[in-house]
């Protein structure tokens, strides 16, 4: 039978009581039956309804109906009904609510959830990330620098002179609007990892052996080799006594850690303005082994028939980048070191065989789950 609101003539505390509980009690029984979106829409109407609900009639029919008296006690009473009720009410709601999410009344947990992809590491960060571990096992701690340059560290104190071509606007970014500041404190993106050479050295006293992972800016035009953003990791030996058999043999056994014991190193003369001598480093080709040769007599094209493949730029720190940080310990009279810089990107592409460094950077998920 449904609750109906009866008239009162017992105004007594325990009366009144009574019909208060019988009240709250025939409420929670309705909101137990409350299945569907419609169920909590007449159950509430029911109850809370304005016009005729039975709060309302709860109200006019005991309060005031109530003897002067008893005035006072019914209207507590009123109101500790009402309240409990639109508790229940409101629980009511919040329980459809949550079960309005599920398809169905009741929620079924054996269905499977929502299952997310993993994901690979990208093949850049991942080749990064391998060059890096192999200078931490020798000892070798890793330094960051901004991308966001100034001409001094960029160039100035990496002795490039004041009319390099590097410096011209064909080969680097340059922030706009910096004409009015001197031009070492020109901002730029920054072109290689070389700066932070000089903003390691400034913070640490030697002895160091540091290398750099980053990002870095050229002008260049994208193609299948080129991009205006790629990597580098730059690497910094700094002690007493450092010579170039010390960076011989230190990136001899870096490429033998990278490409597998067999292969060979090869060193030629090159030109860094930030370093003397310099050279670039070519290891055999680790794709046809050295021979330029492929099945079937065909040519090797990563190392276009020559066996050998450029890695990287090094050399002997010139004692004209010591003189800008002589002051922390750095005097060219008493300390020497070599350094190196290597592009990562090229270096993925090789080693994953792909052709097209622009499929690195396009987030096409189908490129980069080969990866997984
Ligand atoms: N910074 C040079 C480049 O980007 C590489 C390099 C680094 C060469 C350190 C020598 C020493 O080409």
């Amino acid at each position: 039978m449904a609750y109906t609101v009866p008239k009162l003539t017992d105004y007594s505390t325990e009366a009144l009581e009574k019909a208060a509980d019988e009240c709250t009690a025939a409420c929670t029984a309705e909101a137990s039956e409350v299945r569907t979106e419609a169920d909590l829409k007449s159950f509430r109407d029911r109850w809370m309804a304005r016009k005729n609900g039975i709060l309302t009639q709860v109200n006019d029919l005991w309060l005031k109906g109530a003897p002067k008296e008893a005035k006072r006690e019914t209207g507590i009473r009123v109101n500790e009904a009402k309240a409990a009720v639109a508790d229940i009410i409101d629980k009511a709601e919040h329980l459809r609510l949550e079960l309005s999410t599920a398809a169905t009344d009741s929620l079924d947990i054996s269905l499977p959830g929502i299952r997310r992809p993993i994901g690979a590491e990208h093949p850049v960060a991942r080749t990064s990330r391998e060059i890096v571990a192999v200078f931490q096992k020798l000892g070798y701690s890793v330094a960051e620098g901004p991308v966001v340059e100034t001409d001094y560290y960029n160039f100035e104190a990496l002795n490039f002179p004041p009319n390099h071509p590097a410096r011209d606007t064909q080969d680097t970014l340059f922030i706009a609007g910096q004409e009015a500041k001197p031009q070492r404190e020109r901002l730029l993106l920054r072109t290689h990892t070389s700066p932070v050479q000089i903003r390691t050295m400034e913070k640490m006293r030697p002895p160091i052996r540091i290398v750099i992972p980053g990002t870095v800016h050229r002008n260049d035009p994208p193609d299948a080799s080129h991009s205006p953003m790629f990597h580098q990791i730059e690497g910094l030996a700094v002690d007493t006594n450092i010579t170039f058999g010390d960076l011989k043999g230190t990136l001899d056994h870096a490429m033998k850690a990278l490409f597998g014991s067999s292969v060979k190193t090869h060193f030629r003369p090159s030109f860094f303005p930030f370093t003397e001598p310099s050279a670039e480093l070519y290891v055999t080709c680790f794709i046809c082994g050295g021979s330029g040769k492929r099945e079937g007599d065909a040519p090797c094209r990563p190392c276009k028939q020559t066996g050998w493949i450029e890695v990287l730029g090094c050399g002997m720190v010139d004692p004209n980048v010591f003189e800008f940080v002589k002051d922390n310990g750095y005097d060219p009279k008493k300390v020497s070191g070599f350094a190196f810089g290597m592009g990562v990107d090229r270096l993925a592409l090789l080693k994953y065989g792909v052709d097209d460094i622009q499929l690195f950077f396009q987030g096409d998920v189908r490129f980069l789950e080969q990866f997984g």
